[in-house]
């Protein structure tokens, strides 16, 4: 596991890193901060739910690059926020502050105090559980867990989103098992929505076994799919419903072992 990522620039112009490890990109080469900021924000309503809320808790599984962080601190900022957010984040395999010097992010936000911020987190990581306060005036706090989302364990955390942002299943399955979503549904606040770019059958199988309510909404960037998925069928009225029953079903039947 020790390959750095390669730095790209995809088509909108924004950066991604390509794992050498898992030999997959982190984020869709059409557009990472497009694909992102649709997937985990505005498909969910992030932006309405930090200004209406006394509080967000957000937990992502794949820190990465951190450019999940990087938007909701735009977001926040952008809108005006007075909400105080907590960014749950797990990553077992860190990229090195000079990987993260180099990522372009901050260029896409009109707010120059974004700028070091990566760079910043990635400089004094350490094994276990970091907790960072990017910028001294925002009410934004960082919970950053280096390790294997197995290995989490003994923190409260009552999450209003999941941003589930692990490679794709094909490649990273520990993260896209049942016993990987009941682990999230643990950490779930009881109004908690997921999302996450993949539409794959196996991945919301795996979900629907592990308790969570799904929908599908149309993808990013050319894609035709992504899953919401909810503790509550109520947060799901808005998008169109898949069928856990019989997904259930089919996982129980072995559909998806191979
Ligand atoms: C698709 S990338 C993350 C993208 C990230 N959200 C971003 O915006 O850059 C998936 C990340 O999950 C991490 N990862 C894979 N398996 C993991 C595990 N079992 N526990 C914690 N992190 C894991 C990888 O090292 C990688 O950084």
């Amino acid at each position: 596991m020790s390959e750095r990522p390669d730095h790209h620039i995809t088509k909108d112009g924004s950066s991604t890193l390509y794992s050498n490890t898992y030999n997959q990109y982190f984020h869709n080469p059409n557009g990472s901060v497009s694909e992102s900021k649709y997937v985990f924000f505005e498909t969910s309503n992030v932006p309405d739910a930090l200004v209406q809320n006394e509080k967000v808790t957000i937990f992502e599984t794949g820190f990465g690059t951190g450019l999940n962080f990087l938007l909701l601190l735009d977001y926040y900022l952008s809108g005006k926020c007075i909400s105080k957010v907590e960014f749950h984040s797990v990553e077992a395999f860190p990229i090195l502050a000079d990987e993260a010097g180099k990522l372009n992010y901050a260029s896409f936000s009109d707010f120059e105090e974004l700028e070091q911020v990566l760079k910043n987190i990635f400089t004094d990581l350490k094994k276990g559980m970091n907790i960072i306060k990017p910028l001294p005036d925002v009410d934004v706090t960082l919970f950053l867990f280096i390790g294997k989302f197995k290995d989490f364990e003994g923190e409260v955390v009552q999450a209003d989103f999941f941003f589930h942002d692990a490679f794709s299943p094909e490649v990273n399955e520990e993260l896209w098992t049942p016993e990987a979503f009941q682990k999230l549904k643990s950490l779930a606040h009881s109004e908690a929505i997921l999302s996450t770019y993949c539409a794959a059958s196996k991945a919301r199988a795996a979900m629907a076994v592990a308790g969570w309510k799904l929908a599908k909404a149309r993808g990013a960037l050319g894609k035709r799919e992504m899953t919401i998925a909810s503790l509550s069928e109520k947060n799901l009225t808005n998008f169109k419903r898949v069928n856990e029953e019989r997904l259930i079903e089919r996982f129980n039947n072995g559909d998806f072992d191979h």
